[in-house]
């Protein structure tokens, strides 16, 4: 049953009614393009989940894609790493920084990747998107090794795709895309409210269903579909999804935003109490927390470089 939408509160430019014949949710689980994780990433899964932990196999594999291997050798080598010592190889990365590390860096560079085409269709949107989720990703990582939390690297995996649902709702529908993008810079709705209205869901609910389409790290949809709520119930998820929620808030604050307000300073928020407890050192003075953060930052545009090159 077709839905018919009445928008009425943006602006006069933006008045607008749209039809659109099936829930944005059903069409995401429906849609080819985004059901299928890329091959490199669903086959590195497929092999981990089999036990078969063979590195030199998992390495070969990995490495037949030689844009990706090549990608995710860059990024194990980019400033944010700080490898003393740089790797040539997926094999040398294995060996340094051990396989789930790695097997985490090959899933968001090659779920970046097949993204990246999109930049003909939201070229401006696009840039500030990449830059918005490498922030993520190297504040979540700088956030998790200060308060000494060791997520092998899931914090950078749930950083970078965070958002991942907003380019599946720029994928889906770029017109719709659009007048969401225009209602949102209007001010006159917030994000998640606006997504409701227009997609009929929010990034978070999207990107949580891609990622468990694509049978990611269960605790990467955790992060994914709860880094807009207050709080998290589920125990040994919330952590991750805290490090998300800050570096996230950080990114904005820096100037690495993609219009996600956040609407309280983030020294209150409940995923910051659940961090200082267990790092109170850490978290104990946010001044030269936030200085750290920023400084962490200087690596983000290797990062960057790294993920969106050819
Ligand atoms: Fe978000
Ligand atoms: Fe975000």
């Amino acid at each position: 049953m077709p839905i018919f939408f009445t928008h009425q509160n943006t602006p006069e430019k933006c008045n607008y009614q749209i039809f659109f014949a099936m829930n944005f949710l059903d069409s995401l689980q429906q849609t080819n393009e985004i059901a299928s994780l890329p091959t490199v990433a669903a086959k590195l899964l497929q092999m981990l989940e089999q036990d078969d932990s063979d590195v030199r196999r998992l390495a070969h594999y990995v490495e037949q894609d030689v844009a990706i291997s090549t990608k995710v050798v860059r990024v194990a080598n980019s400033p944010m790493f700080g490898l003393r010592i740089p790797v040539a190889s997926i094999s040398q990365a294995i060996m340094t920084i051990g396989l789930t590390r790695v097997t985490n860096i090959v899933l968001g560079v090659s779920i970046f990747s097949k993204f990246v085409y999109l930049r003909t269709l939201a070229g401006a949107f696009l840039e500030q998107f990449w830059r918005h989720s490498a922030a993520t990703a190297t504040l979540a990582r700088a956030l998790a090794s200060r308060a000494k939390l060791n997520f092998q690297e899931m914090e950078f995996l749930a950083g970078l795709v965070h958002d991942i649902g907003k380019l599946a709702m720029l994928q889906s529908d770029p017109e719709r895309f659009r007048i969401l993008l225009e209602t949102i810079g209007s001010g006159t709705m917030d994000e998640l409210e606006a997504e409701q209205q227009i997609y009929g869901a929010t990034h978070a609910e999207a990107g949580e269903l891609i990622a468990n389409v694509w049978r990611l790290p269960s605790y990467v949809q955790g992060a994914i579909r709860l880094h807009h709520e207050g709080s998290c119930s589920v125990e040994d998820v919330a952590p991750l999804v805290a490090v998300v929620r800050i570096a996230d808030y950080y990114a904005e604050e820096f100037g690495y935003g993609i219009g996600e307000r956040h609407h309280t300073p983030i020294e209150s928020h409940s995923y910051w109490h659940l961090l200082a407890q267990r790092a109170p050192e850490t978290f104990a003075d946010p001044a030269a927390l936030c200085d750290y953060l920023e400084g962490e930052l200087g690596t983000a545009s290797a990062l960057i470089t790294a993920l969106t090159s050819e």
